[in-house]
């Protein structure tokens, strides 16, 4: 007897929306939104090519894509290379409001934006380190 034996995979996050495109497009958005933004913008260094790069990489990583990130950058350590920076609850709001904007102008499905949505709020409050 022939028995077909059928391979499940379960697909990632990263490869549902599209892989590297969706990201880099993604961070694209975010960034566009932080160069209007007084109380975000001198945080971030004059040209933001480094950062738009680096967060859409580690974005690529965590999602189940390339390792990229970790190649060009190491281990993240994003808590430890977030100090440097003045992150109070001010900060996360605005930060995630630019996130979720670009988010929900996206072509993800529902669930899929959801799922960005809420490890964008946990890693920002996992960021803070002032409390105002
Ligand atoms: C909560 C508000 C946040 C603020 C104000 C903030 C701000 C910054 C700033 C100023 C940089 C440095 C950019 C540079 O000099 O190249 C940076 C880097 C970075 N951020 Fe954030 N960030 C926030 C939240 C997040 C979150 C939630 C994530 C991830 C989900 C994230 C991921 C990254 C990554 C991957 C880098 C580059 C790290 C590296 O390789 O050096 N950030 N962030």
């Amino acid at each position: 007897m022939f028995v077909q034996i059928e391979t499940e995979r379960t697909s990632t996050l990263y490869e549902r929306v599209g892989g590297d495109p969706f990201f880099f497009a993604l961070v694209e958005r975010f960034y566009a939104a932080v160069e209007d933004d007084a109380l975000l913008r001198p945080l971030y260094p004059a040209d933001l090519a480094r950062p738009r790069r680096r967060l859409a990489l580690f974005l690529i990583q965590y999602w189940g894509g390339p390792h990229t990130y970790n190649a060009e950058r190491g281990h993240p350590r994003l808590r430890m290379r977030h100090l440097r920076f003045p992150i109070g609850p001010t900060q996360r709001a605005a930060w995630l409001a630019h996130m979720r904007a670009a988010v929900e102008s996206s072509d993800a499905s529902a669930s899929d934006a959801q799922a960005l949505l809420s490890y964008f709020e946990t890693a920002a409050t996992s960021l803070m380190n002032r409390p105002a």
